[in-house]
């Protein structure tokens, strides 16, 4: 098992170049199922998740490798269309093979996809929206097969802008016969991401980043070689840490505009924000000043990837604030943890209010999932005293070597690993 040791109370100062985007590389890696030959895709994080993802593509027929931040992918041998049940219950975004599979091979079949415990994650767009495109589905024995001759065109109306549903439904529209139009899509720049990809390979995507995504069917896509983008919740839970730990840092290889409701909420608080191109200036010396109220929504509004983070920060802000999730409803695992921590937080029907305190203390606390993992070593860096965190691997699934980030901003941070 492997376990964070914080001692706390130190000020963050340095410079650090943000990775590339776990929620880009996820699905972009899903799409090169939809051409065959040689990709090179730059800039993709060593994480847990990725990990799973090359090993679905393995087991698919792909020859892969990740070296460098760089996946070398040969997809030419492809053949297999089940996805590993093993491999699908590890992560969310083996759903994302989908969309491929079905695309390229007219089959595909998947159980369960698994991944953060955050709520019950429902599938149903992306099966509803699969169905749209004239897949037939089968549910048998806990696995969803669908099968098609073609799928053809159509228009899609997402009851809820879900990322993943949108992501699914373009990979599966690019082959398609005819033009399909996505309504009330989400519009996450992890999506854009996704457009430039394929339209890369030659697909004809337009409208990412609004409301409604456009896709014209071609015949066949080609490989390419393609960079990732920078991780915005990366950026965002460095941005948060210096909230939370006070200092001064710059952080190189961001996108500050796929950042604009934190940092104008950061602001607010009290925290001084410099941009420049793709350089963000981050400073703060005193305690944050409290917020009314913040309501997690679907991009451009404030991420729930960052609600656990921002908790933290404002744990120890001065007065109250209030943070309701909208988009998870079993998304505030980290309060008991906090609470621990001498953070004094009330939760009610998905609402949470927060009293700031002066100071967090350290404690022996628990990663539940990833962003509140991610929470809890902020909330480390700015206690008193010494924390301990158990069951890094959450974090790992979302962040490279967060001890080695946060060390190169001059975190007292260790990673130690024991048998038990
Ligand atoms: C993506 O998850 C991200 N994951 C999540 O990041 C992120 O929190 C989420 O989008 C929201 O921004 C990846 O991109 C790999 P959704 P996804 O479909 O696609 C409901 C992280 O920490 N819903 O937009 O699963 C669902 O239950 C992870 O990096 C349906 O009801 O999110 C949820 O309440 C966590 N039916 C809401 O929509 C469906 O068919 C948002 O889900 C699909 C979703």
């Amino acid at each position: 098992m492997e376990t964070f040791t914080i001692e706390g109370g130190r000020p963050l100062s340095g410079t650090l170049r943000i990775h590339g985007a776990k929620n880009a590389a996820l699905p972009i890696l899903a799409a090169t199922v939809l051409a065959e030959g040689q990709f090179h895709i730059y800039d993709v994080p060593h994480l847990k998740d990725i990990d799973v993802m090359l090993q679905i593509l393995t087991a698919l027929g792909a020859k892969a490798s990740h070296v460098d931040g760089c996946v070398s992918l040969d997809t030419t041998s492809i053949s297999v269309t089940h996805v590993p049940d093993d491999l699908m219950g590890l992560m969310r975004s083996s759903i994302f093979l989908m969309g491929p599979l079905l695309s390229r091979f007219g089959e595909v079949t998947i159980s369960r996809p698994g991944g953060c415990v955050i709520g019950e994650r429902r599938i149903d767009l992306h099966l509803s929206g699969l169905t749209a495109l004239g897949a037939k589905i089968e549910e048998v024995d806990g696995y969803t097969t669908f099968r098609t001759k073609q799928l053809r065109g159509n228009n899609i109306f997402l009851s809820f802008p879900s990322v993943g549903a949108t992501e699914n439904l373009m990979m599966a529209a690019v082959l398609a016969k005819g033009t399909t139009r996505i309504c009330n899509a989400a519009r996450e720049p992890e999506i854009v991401d996704l457009q430039s990809f394929l339209n890369a390979m030659g697909a004809r995507v337009r409208g990412a980043g609004s409301d409604t995504i456009e896709i014209v069917g071609v015949p066949r896509l080609r490989t390419v070689s393609y960079r990732i983008i920078p991780d915005r919740i990366v950026t965002g839970t460095h941005v948060l840490a210096v909230g939370v730990a006070q200092g001064h840092i710059q952080l190189t290889n961001t996108m500050p505009e796929h950042l604009t409701a934190l940092i104008e909420i950061a602001r607010n608080c009290g925290v001084e924000i410099k941009t420049y191109h793709d350089i963000m200036e981050i400073k703060s010396t005193t305690r944050p000043r409290a917020i009314d109220r913040i309501i997690t929504q679907p991009f451009p509004g404030f991420p729930t990837d960052l609600q656990a983070q921002m908790m933290v920060f404002l744990a120890q802000a001065r007065g109250i604030s209030m943070i309701k999730e909208t988009i998870f409803e079993g998304r505030f695992k980290h309060v008991n943890e906090l609470t621990r921590m001498g953070a004094s937080i009330f939760v009610d029907l998905g609402t949470a209010f927060i009293r700031g305190v002066n100071k967090l203390y350290g404690a022996a606390v628990e990663a539940t999932d990833l962003r509140a993992g991610a929470a809890l070593v902020l909330a480390g860096l700015g206690a008193e005293g010494v924390t301990t965190i158990e069951q890094v691997h959450h974090i790992d699934r979302g962040y490279e070597r967060l001890e080695w980030q946060l060390q190169q901003l001059g975190a007292d941070i260790q990673r130690t690993t024991s048998i038990s």
